[in-house]
Formats: structure tokens, C-alpha cells, sequence
């Protein structure tokens, strides 16, 4: 596997004036008159993220000879229904930091976040009825309920050692591939356009999605919220069980399983991250992790070599291996 050096926005030059439109629509959606909710739109269009869903949309579109005028469209609503779901992933997790600013439910409160995550996911399927075709609406709603049950999956198997990586792989698959997924779909496939080509690109991107979770996963354990530009080390605080850490249990005597369980539940610790890198190999499970991560990377670029070569295909390699390399 080659790694690239390129930046991100080099990478995506091959799709540069769709992303410009995309990036217009979202600010036109995401910009609401009323005053009182003025500053929290504005707030929010500062949360600009790598939008790397929404360049899958333009890229697979490209990479297949599948571009429309409405991809841009498409493009801005899978970005709107992302950014709706952090900001209610936000309060779930109590984080503070996301893209650097500070998250909605911590600048306002918690009832502020949950009513523009909604806002902002009303905006999205606005957007949505105005296109020529339904599939596009039709294939988020189904996403976006893979999605909730997934995170309401994740919120019942926390503090479980017992999860086996197959089923951690089948919540982060729902919770975060789902969107991935569509979104190439999508990209291939919007209006209408060829099932099985769409199939597969579905398939490259949920690959791609769940490696992007399992290298946020090992993030939220090693890295430093000043590089990460978001609040470090909630997963351990919320009993979230992910798969480094699965790893690790996995692999520690009965006293270091003992001493990973207190550092999630002890009551009072203030530092349960710290606790726990101190108490076992963390960094094993890191490895393994990234190990897999890289195997669906793997995956993933086989069903996109299948594409004829191109300037975009060649983007979409690169992005994939940028997901497996980034450290933030
Ligand atoms: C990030 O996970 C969160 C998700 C991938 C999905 C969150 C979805 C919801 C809360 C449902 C929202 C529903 C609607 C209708 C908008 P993470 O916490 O592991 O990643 P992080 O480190 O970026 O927070
Ligand atoms: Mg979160």
C-alpha cells in the first residue's frame, strides 16, 4: 500500500468546483434569519470538518462517469445530515471541543444542541425535496435510522467486556459506515443509475467508514485534544468499549482485565484515559487495531480498482489511505 503525502485539498482538486458549490449550498441551509438563532448557525458553520462524505459523493460520481448537476445537492445534504448527528453526538458524549470550537451543547446547553441537530437534519431533507429524484431522501432516511439504532446499540453495551470485535465492528459498521456508505452510493448511482455498481461502491465505503471509526477510536485514546481539535478520552469516560481497548482486555491476565475494568468505573477518577493507558498495554491495541483498520482500507481500494483508471479513482485511493494515516 502506497501512503500519499499529498494534502487533502490536493487530493480533491479533481472535484475542487463541486465542492465550492456544495460548500455554498451548505453555508445558504445551514444560515437561519431569526436572530436568537442567528449566532448559533453561525456558530455552528465554523464546525467546517474535513467534509470528507460529501467529496466521496462528487469523487465516486466522477470516478464511475456518473456526474449530474445535483450531485453538489447531494453532496451538501449527506455534510448537513453529518453535521446534525455530531451535534447530538455531542451532548451523548458530554464533549466540550469539536473542530477546534467549542460544541453546541457546551457554548449553549444541552436543549439548544438537540433542537439545531434537528434543525439542521430538517434543513437536510428540505434540500432533499427539491431534486429530481427520491433516492437520494430515500436512502438517508434508511442511513439515518441505521445510524440511530446503532448508537442507541453502542449505548446499551456500555461498560461490556464481554462484546466480541465482530459485534463492536457491527455498531461502528451502523453508527459511522452507514453514512459512508450511502454516500458513495450515492455518488455512483444518483438518480437512479446502476445497482450493482452502486452496490459496490456501498460496500468501498462502508470499509472505508468503519476503518475511519476504528482510527478514531485509537485517536480518542493517544492523541492530544490540542492535535486532535476535540475533547480526548470520552469513549473511556462514557464506558464506551471500542476496539483498541477490546484488544488489549483481550489479550491482559485476569489482574490487568480487573484494574481496565476500574479505570471505567472506579467512581470519582478524574482521569480515567490516563488511568488506563497506565494500567495496560494500550499501545497493543492500538497496533491491532490500526492492523485492521488497514485490512479494510485494503478492502475498500480493491472495489475502487475495479473502476476504470482516472483522476478521481486515483483520489479516492488517496483519500482512503489519508483516513488510515491521519492524526486528526
Ligand atoms: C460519532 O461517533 C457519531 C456518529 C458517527 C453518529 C452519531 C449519531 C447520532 C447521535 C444520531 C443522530 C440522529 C439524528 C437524527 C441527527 P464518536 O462519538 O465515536 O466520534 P467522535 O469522536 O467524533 O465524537
Ligand atoms: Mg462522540
Amino acid at each position: 500500500m502506497r501512503s500519499s503525502k499529498a494534502t487533502l485539498p490536493e487530493l480533491l482538486a479533481p472535484v475542487a468546483p463541486g465542492l465550492e458549490r456544495m460548500r455554498a449550498l451548505l453555508a445558504a441551509q445551514i444560515h437561519e434569519g431569526s436572530p436568537a438563532v442567528r449566532d448559533m448557525t453561525d456558530h455552528v458553520a465554523r464546525f467546517q470538518g474535513k467534509q470528507l462524505r460529501g467529496a466521496l459523493v462528487l469523487l465516486t460520481g466522477e470516478a464511475t462517469g456518473n456526474t449530474t448537476d445535483e450531485h453538489a445537492s447531494v453532496a451538501a445534504i449527506v455534510e448537513l445530515i453529518h453535521l446534525a448527528t455530531l451535534v447530538h453526538d455531542d451532548i451523548l458524549d458530554g464533549a466540550e471541543v469539536r473542530r477546534r470550537v467549542a460544541c453546541v451543547n457546551q457554548r449553549w446547553d444541552n436543549q439548544i444542541a438537540v433542537l439545531l441537530g434537528d434543525f439542521l437534519y430538517a434543513r437536510a431533507f428540505a434540500l432533499s425535496t427539491q431534486l429530481s429524484s427520491r433516492l437520494c431522501s430515500r436512502l438517508l432516511a434508511e442511513t439515518t435510522r441505521v445510524l440511530c439504532v446503532g448508537e442507541i446499540e453502542q449505548s446499551t453495551r456500555r461498560y461490556d467486556f464481554e462484546m466480541s470485535p465482530e459485534e463492536y465492528e457491527k455498531i461502528a459498521g451502523a453508527k459511522t459506515a452507514s453514512l459512508y456508505a450511502a454516500a458513495c452510493e450515492l455518488g455512483a448511482r444518483y438518480p437512479g443509475g446502476n445497482l450493482e455498481l452502486g452496490a459496490r461502491m456501498a460496500e468501498a465505503g462502508r470499509a472505508l467508514g468503519l476503518a475511519f471509526q476504528i482510527v478514531d477510536d485509537c485517536l480518542d485514546l493517544t492523541a492530544r485534544e490540542e492535535e486532535l481539535g476535540k475533547t480526548v478520552g470520552t469513549d473511556v469516560e462514557d464506558g464506551k468499549i471500542t476496539l483498541p481497548v477490546l484488544l488489549a482486555y483481550r489479550a491482559a491476565p485476569e489482574r490487568t482485565r480487573d484494574a481496565i475494568r476500574d479505570a471505567y468505573t472506579r467512581p470519582d477518577l478524574a482521569d480515567r484515559r490516563g488511568a488506563l493507558l497506565e494500567v495496560c498495554d494500550v499501545e497493543s491495541g492500538v497496533l491491532q487495531a490500526h492492523a485492521r483498520a488497514k485490512e479494510l482500507v485494503e478492502s475498500a481500494l480493491a472495489l475502487v480498482g475495479t473502476l476504470p483508471p482516472s483522476e478521481a479513482r486515483r483520489s479516492i485511493e488517496r483519500l482512503f489511505l489519508f483516513v488510515l494515516a491521519r492524526e486528526q
